[in-house]
């Protein structure tokens, strides 16, 4: 039997032990599911306060339920661990680490390389590795296959060796990890057959491609495709604005198209690890090759200057109450980068507060899912509403649309800028929208 049939014997009859590396908002989830179907699962994880909250039982993603990942836990199919030499006991390697961009906008890939390290001092013949993190084409055989083959083995005949990308989507209770289709392309065919035989037993449909580097640039065409459409309509919002028409309503009436058209939103700008980061792998890449990805130039400009538009929002509204944003008091509605997540990298309202305290603004901020912000520059406390409300301020900007708010209550405050579209439907001298 080659290794490759070995390890698929191993998936079917769920024996094949399961390793995850990096247990953040993809690898837990994913965790988790394989251990819900009856595999025996090791996290491994640099970070041990995620690991002891791991073996109490203690979700800290929210999107994975407390209940699921301490039923798996004390059934003794879910364990974490910082000791890296466990690996060598994995059947499956699975790497799910960060891969931000550096100062300079260029890939870090050094988490990916320590992992791929890791998982290099204790490769064993008949293991399959799967790299899930997202990252530039090629990343898979330049960087991870040549560090695994360091030792002897050849990836494909002796280790099976994978690019798998996560498309989770935090918050989305509508599609998560079991039902978003997942795309797998191997080094060579057997790798491909055995990952996506892996996957088949735990989300609801597989899409396997030809190759790793056709699975990478699968990742990166969406995400570039959400960048670029979140760039068109910030720009078409900008323009609008000149030109006296409400966006928000040509996107509704435009939405009714039932065919060739998407609606994408305007907004404070882009947030999170992968919109506003994933493009900058690729055309970092691509110039590799002598191309220059101008799409992708010209949305990370636009999507990068809307926090600047936020100010000067925020700006004209304490104007028409004959204010400056010096000294004035700003009350921030929300800091997490999307509606309902905790999750606050690389979030547009971090921009706005840092913009906002430059010019001399007082800022505060609600947001129920972020008690505290730290980023290294500030340190504030959430303060519920009643309480902000209370205490008084100039102006508040609805930063975040979580679903929490009460937008009624927040549509009666006597001067408010929407950059979300929140108050849908309300209108008056207070609102401002973006
Ligand atoms: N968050 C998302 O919505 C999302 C969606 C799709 C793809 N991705 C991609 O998935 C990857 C992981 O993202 P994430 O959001 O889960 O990140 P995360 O920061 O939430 O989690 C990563 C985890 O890896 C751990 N880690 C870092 N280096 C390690 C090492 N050498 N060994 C062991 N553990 C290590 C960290 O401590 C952390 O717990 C990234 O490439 C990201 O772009 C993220």
């Amino acid at each position: 039997m080659t290794p490759a049939a070995q390890l698929l014997e191993r998936i079917r009859t769920t024996e094949a032990r399961i390793g995850i590396i990096g247990l953040g908002y993809v690898g837990l989830p994913l965790a988790v599911e394989f251990a819900k179907a009856g595999f025996d699962v090791t996290g491994f994880d640099v970070d041990e306060s995620k690991n002891t909250a791991i073996n109490a039982g203690t979700s800290y993603i929210p999107d994975v339920p407390a209940a699921e990942l301490s039923e798996v836990v004390h059934a003794g199919r879910l364990r974490a661990t910082s000791d890296m030499s466990k690996l060598g006991d994995m059947d499956v390697v699975d790497i799910c680490v960060p891969t931000p961009l550096r100062k300079t906008k260029d890939p870090d890939l050094s988490y990916v390389v320590k992992a791929v390290e890791a998982a290099a001092k204790v490769l064993k013949r008949g293991q399959l590795v799967i790299l899930e993190s997202t990252t530039y084409p090629g990343t898979t055989d330049e960087v991870v296959q040549p560090m695994l083959e360091a030792g002897g083995l050849k990836a494909g005949e002796d280790f099976l060796l994978a690019f798998s990308p996560e498309r989770v989507d935090p918050g989305n209770a509508q599609y998560t990890t079991k039902q978003i289709p997942k795309v797998v392309g191997g080094h060579g065919a057997a790798s491909t057959e055995v990952a996506a035989a892996l996957y088949g037993r735990v989300v609801s449909s597989v899409v396997p491609v030809s190759s790793t580097r056709v699975a990478e640039m699968v990742k990166l065409l969406e995400n570039t495709f959400r960048a670029v459409n979140i760039g068109l309509v910030n720009e078409i919002a900008l323009m609008s604005r000149k030109m006296d028409i409400d966006v928000w309503e040509v996107i509704d009436a435009a939405k009714t198209k039932p065919f060739g058209f998407m609606p994408f939103y305007p907004g404070p700008g882009l947030g999170g690890h992968c919109i506003p980061i994933d493009p900058f792998y690729l055309s970092w890449k691509a110039r590799q090759s002598g191309f220059e990805c101008r799409f992708i130039e010209l949305a990370g400009q636009v999507n990068g200057s809307m926090p600047e538009h936020v100010l000067q929002l925020v700006s004209d509204a304490l104007n028409s109450v004959k204010k400056p944003i010096n000294g004035s008091r700003i009350h921030l509605f929300g800091i997490a980068y999307k509606r309902d997540v905790n999750d606050m990298r690389e979030s547009p309202a971090l921009d706005v507060l840092e913009l906002l305290i430059r010019r001399g603004a007082v800022v505060t901020y609600t947001d129920p899912w972020v008690p505290k912000l730290a980023d290294g520059h500030h340190t504030l406390r959430s303060i519920d509403t009643d309480t902000a409300i209370a205490d008084g301020f100039d102006c508040a900007v609805i930063t975040t649309d979580h679903t929490a708010f009460d937008y009624a209550r927040l549509g009666a405050l006597p001067l408010i800028v929407d950059t979300r579209n929140a108050l849908k439907g309300a209108s008056g001298p207070n609102i401002h929208r973006l």
